[in-house]
């Protein structure tokens, strides 16, 4: 896809952070941006920046099927169709243990960040099989490279995003669909004060995550366009995110013991 321009896209969780610099850049390309968040006042400050003109806003949460499939059915009856698709809502969880996270977010988070993706690819692939050419980015993580001690919720549902999209890919092999996965590193963004936290800890894991990230969400959006436009397979988003992936594929065993020696850092 060389340009975005006159492109219809789709952007989940575009109310905050790498969703909304997503969708200005998009929108500054000449791209008609429909743009869905949970947050309406989040998506109320996102449609300010862009002007009402090139974007249209939805609120929904993309953790519940039903809601999916009607925000699907809603703009296809006004559009027709889409072009791209950028599967970005996510939601993170503070440090919890196997048995210490409670069923009910373990749940929810793998309806977020998984369902979330694969129902949303379903709703409307279709219809983008009919285009010229069209383009899935769905956004995993790092934390989809490797895994992260009481991080096993957000680490699944990374790692099933990676899968799901390496698997599509290839399905698609041959159409005009192509499939990126987005891998970033720590982004500056308000994933970990939106997220899930236990025991009090939210501040301190706020605190230590402006230390770790290393990439603004402005960047990372236009690392991301630059990925969708030559139908890359994979992106990491900032040299962290290079150095893991590089580490993983090479020493996985050094990158275990650098994340014990580190755990009491890691909390995304
Ligand atoms: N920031 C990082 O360091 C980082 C690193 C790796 C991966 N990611 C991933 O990047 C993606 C974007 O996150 P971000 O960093 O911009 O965080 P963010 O919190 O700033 O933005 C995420 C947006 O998703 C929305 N959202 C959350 N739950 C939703 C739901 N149920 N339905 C609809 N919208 C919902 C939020 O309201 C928010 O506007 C997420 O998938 C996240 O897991 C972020």
């Amino acid at each position: 896809m060389k340009s975005f321009k006159d492109k219809i896209a789709v952007i989940t969780g575009a109310g905050s952070g790498m969703g909304r610099s997503l969708a200005v850049q998009m929108a500054a390309e000449g791209a008609l941006v429909l743009l869905s968040d949970i947050n309406e006042a989040g998506l109320a400050e996102t449609r300010k920046l862009i002007g009402s003109g090139r974007c249209k806003t939805y609120k929904v949460d993309v953790g519940d099927k039903e809601q999916v499939y009607a925000f699907a059915g809603q703009v296809l009856a006004e559009y027709g169709y889409i072009d791209v698709l950028i599967n970005n809502a996510g939601i993170a969880i503070g440090e919890a243990s196997l048995m210490e996270i409670p069923l009910e977010d373990f749940e929810r988070l793998i309806n977020i960040n998984l369902w979330g993706v694969i129902h949303h690819t379903r709703a409307f692939l279709d219809v983008m099989l009919t285009r010229p050419e069209a383009a899935i980015a769905n956004t995993s993580s790092v934390f989809g490279l490797m895994g992260i001690p009481t991080q096993i919720p957000y680490c699944i549902s990374k790692f099933a995003v990676r899968g799901f999209s390496d698997a599509l890919r290839l399905e698609l092999s041959g159409t005009n669909v192509s499939v990126t996965c987005i891998h970033p590193g720590g982004i500056d963004t308000n994933i970990v004060a939106n997220g899930i936290h236990y025991n009090g800890k939210k501040d301190v894991t706020v605190e230590k995550f402006k230390e770790l990230v290393m990439t603004s969400s402005d960047k990372a959006a236009t690392i991301i366009l630059n990925a969708i436009r030559r139908k890359a397979k994979r992106v990491m988003v900032g040299p962290d995110a290079k150095l893991i992936r590089v580490m993983t594929q090479l020493a996985p065993g050094v990158v275990d013991r650098e994340i014990l020696r580190r755990r009491a850092n890691l909390s995304l």
